[in-house]
């Protein structure tokens, strides 16, 4: 428990807690473009401390937003960001695996690095109950960027994702994916490096100072430090094998998973 309050105390003041960008966002949403004045409910999960929400509900008009997350304090650094841009997000404390949502209820399911916490195959098939027929799903995950065979991958990288992300699947294995979850590929396309360096890996190695300074140098504060200093060498080195793939989908088959 006292690694969590760590992880929290180091992520809740970040604009973003995985890779991603504003342009991104938007080039996915241009790809669903809803009606904006159309009633239509939008749920952003894993939405950790809102940057993608944010842009979603500058976009979505008359949209109903609901950002989910199962940790509250990145939900209040959520909300004080939608009050500070006077943007009207309802936000939910629950688990992504345990969604209080109505069966067919959500136009779109959003979710920016997070699905993998319940692993992308089972979030796609969980998730496929709540929305309406032809609704959209649209998702960022960790994906090998060519169809590498893992006896190909450079042995550090191979055992670091093996440790840290056994389910990490390449482009086409995760668009069979999300067929299996009752889906059809829409469109999907790789998040450009200055997603991971600029916009996320820079604000994390700025925040590592005065977190080590907050926590006293205590060792999980220098643990969680040297963890993140590793996974940033490791992209650093191999950021061209892998990377986040946005994939948008659209449901095609309602399964109850
Ligand atoms: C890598 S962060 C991404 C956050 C945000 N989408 C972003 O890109 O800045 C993953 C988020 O998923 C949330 N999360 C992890 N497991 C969860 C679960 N079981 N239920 C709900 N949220 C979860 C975390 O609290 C965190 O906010």
């Amino acid at each position: 428990m006292d690694d969590f309050t760590h992880i929290i105390d180091f992520y809740k003041n970040l604009d973003r807690l995985g890779p991603g960008g504003e342009a991104e966002t938007l080039r996915a949403w241009n790809i669903i473009k809803p009606a904006t004045d159309a009633p239509t409910a939008i749920a952003d999960i894993g939405c950790g401390t809102g940057a993608q929400t944010e842009i979603l509900a500058r976009q979505a008009g008359a949209a109903q937003i609901i950002a989910v997350d199962f940790i509250v304090e990145f939900l209040e650094s959520a909300r004080a960001r939608f009050a500070k841009a006077g943007l009207s997000v309802q936000t939910l404390n629950a688990n992504m695996d345990s969604l209080p949502f109505a069966a067919e209820s959500l136009d779109i399911i959003w979710s920016e690095g997070a699905a993998y916490n319940m692993g992308f195959e089972k979030a796609a098939l969980y998730w496929n109950r709540f929305l309406k027929p032809g609704g959209f799903i649209a998702l960022t995950e960790l994906s090998w960027l060519s169809d590498i065979s893992p006896e190909a991958l450079p042995e550090r990288l191979r055992s670091y994702w093996q440790n840290n992300y056994p389910d990490i699947e390449t482009i086409s294995g995760n668009i069979a994916r999300l067929e299996r979850g009752g889906y059809e590929i829409v469109s999907h396309f790789s998040l450009p490096g200055h997603c991971w360096t600029e916009n996320y890996y820079q604000p994390v190695q700025a925040e590592f100072a005065p977190f080590l300074a907050r926590r006293n140098y205590s060792a999980e504060a220098e643990a969680l430090v040297a963890e993140t200093r590793e996974e940033i060498a490791l992209y650093n080195a191999y950021g061209d094998i892998y990377g986040y793939e946005f994939y948008v989908a659209r449901k095609v088959a309602h399964i109850i998973y």
